[in-house]
């Protein structure tokens, strides 16, 4: 990890509105944000114009599922004590370091992102040969760049955007800024000049910097030109170094891979809306219980006496996830056996279930019986997030000569 990145400890993810939240994603993201937001700054936020990347044709549900989704957010426990949570479009800056940032980004760089053809492939009946929909992962470094987070937490499929993120911080950083470890490289090529010139231009520095001392900088200036042992970007840093350059701009990025969720949908396969073998996180307890009845099970197990093998059934993944050593032991034994029923089986993990989502679910309805609240607490998260991202862009217009005219 490079030290400015460990200076900077900021957490940034964003979620999609483009549905109801269920188990998946309590498992996989939201669980997460809620241990991290006790030991970082936090910024969560709603990925309204990502949504539209693939949406475009029917935004209606954007901004149905806003309000919706930071509600589970609430419900689920982030805490805006700790975290700050806003919706993207309403911190217009995104689009502007997006726009800024495109004019450096190489379109190979976006071209050879996965999740283009990926996704183009497996959303067939969109038309997704736009210009949004290629250029989204440069969106998404956009916001992270701007909150200059060091830590996105992501899933596997995501890690190659924060990829992008670092390699267009580092060209931006490179074009109007300074790489990196410039400081160090910096002070490595003034001990090549000799201990006595190292010393003379450490003078000279001071003199410039802190009195504003131009003859110093002069002689400065001269005495680099006059060294003999040090290659010509050793020259040029130095010259940086004597002027005060070298600032990181924008901060590279590191991924903080979420684990695969072990959450399994109702039919063994990965939860995902894609697949409809969801359980919304809001789903009413008695919907709940039809649903998981309902659930199938070892195909070999037709008749109640036939034995069964849980390595073949959803249900037991669910045991997994939810249920001890000794449940797990009686699962293993009765199903084997024919000792219990699937409605047997499945008992303790309705029973889990619920009791996981009632205390969110309580929540979820107090935050919805108060609408005007949680818009209170989504425009109070905007404003914070706002105040961060102007300071970035006040330095990036700065260094892009965008502040003089
Ligand atoms: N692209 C992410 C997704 O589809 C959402 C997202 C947008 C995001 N911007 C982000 C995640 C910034 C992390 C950081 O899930
Ligand atoms: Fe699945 Fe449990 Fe039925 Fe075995 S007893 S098939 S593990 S539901």
């Amino acid at each position: 990890m490079n030290s400015v990145s460990a200076q900077h400890s900021r957490v940034l993810s964003g979620m999609r509105p483009t549905g109801r939240l269920h188990l998946g994603h309590y498992h996989g993201v939201l669980k997460n944000w809620v241990e991290l937001q006790h030991e970082h700054e936090c910024f969560f936020f709603v990925a309204d114009w990502h949504a539209l990347t693939t949406h475009y044709d029917d935004p209606s549900v954007v901004p149905a599922s806003v309000r919706d989704m930071v509600i589970d957010w609430l419900a689920a426990g982030v805490d805006t004590e700790k975290a700050t949570l806003f919706v993207q479009s309403h911190v217009p800056e995104h689009a502007e370091l997006h726009l800024l940032l495109s004019m450096i980004t190489p379109l190979g760089w976006l071209e050879r992102v996965p999740s283009y053809k990926d996704q183009q492939e497996k959303l067939k009946e969109k038309d997704l040969a736009t210009y949004g929909f290629l250029g989204y992962p440069l969106l998404q470094s956009a916001d992270i760049l701007i909150y200059k987070a060091g830590y996105v937490p992501v899933g596997e499929d995501q890690v190659a955007h924060v990829e992008l993120t670092r390699e267009v911080a580092r060209r931006f950083n490179h074009i109007y800024g300074r790489e990196a470890d410039f400081e160090e490289k910096a002070e490595q090529a003034k001990k090549k000049m000799g201990k006595k010139n190292a010393k003379a231009f450490d003078r000279y520095r001071r003199a410039y910097q802190e009195q504003g001392d131009l003859d110093a900088l002069t002689s400065a200036r001269d005495l680099l030109e006059s060294q003999q042992n040090i290659t010509d970007s050793d020259r040029e840093r130095l010259f940086g170094f004597l002027e005060g350059g070298g600032r990181i701009i924008l901060v590279e990025p590191q991924p903080l891979l979420t684990k695969a969720s072990k959450m399994p949908g109702l039919d063994g396969q990965k939860m995902s809306k894609s697949y409809g073998n969801t359980i919304s996180l809001r789903e009413s307890p008695e919907s709940l219980e039809t649903i998981l009845k309902r659930m199938p099970t070892d195909t070999n197990r037709v008749r109640r006496t036939d034995p069964g093998d849980p390595a073949k059934c959803p249900v037991w993944q669910f045991h997994e996830v939810y249920s001890n050593d000794g449940i797990k032991a009686w699962v293993q034994e009765g199903c084997r056996s024919a000792g219990i029923g699937c409605l047997d089986c499945k008992a303790p993990v309705i029973e889990s279930v619920l009791a996981e989502l009632r205390p969110m679910q309580a929540r979820a309805e107090a935050f919805e019986a108060q609408p005007e609240l949680v818009d209170d607490i989504i425009a109070a998260g905007c404003e914070r997030a706002r105040e961060v991202a102007k300071e970035t862009m006040a330095e990036v217009r700065q260094v892009m000569s965008l502040d003089r005219f």
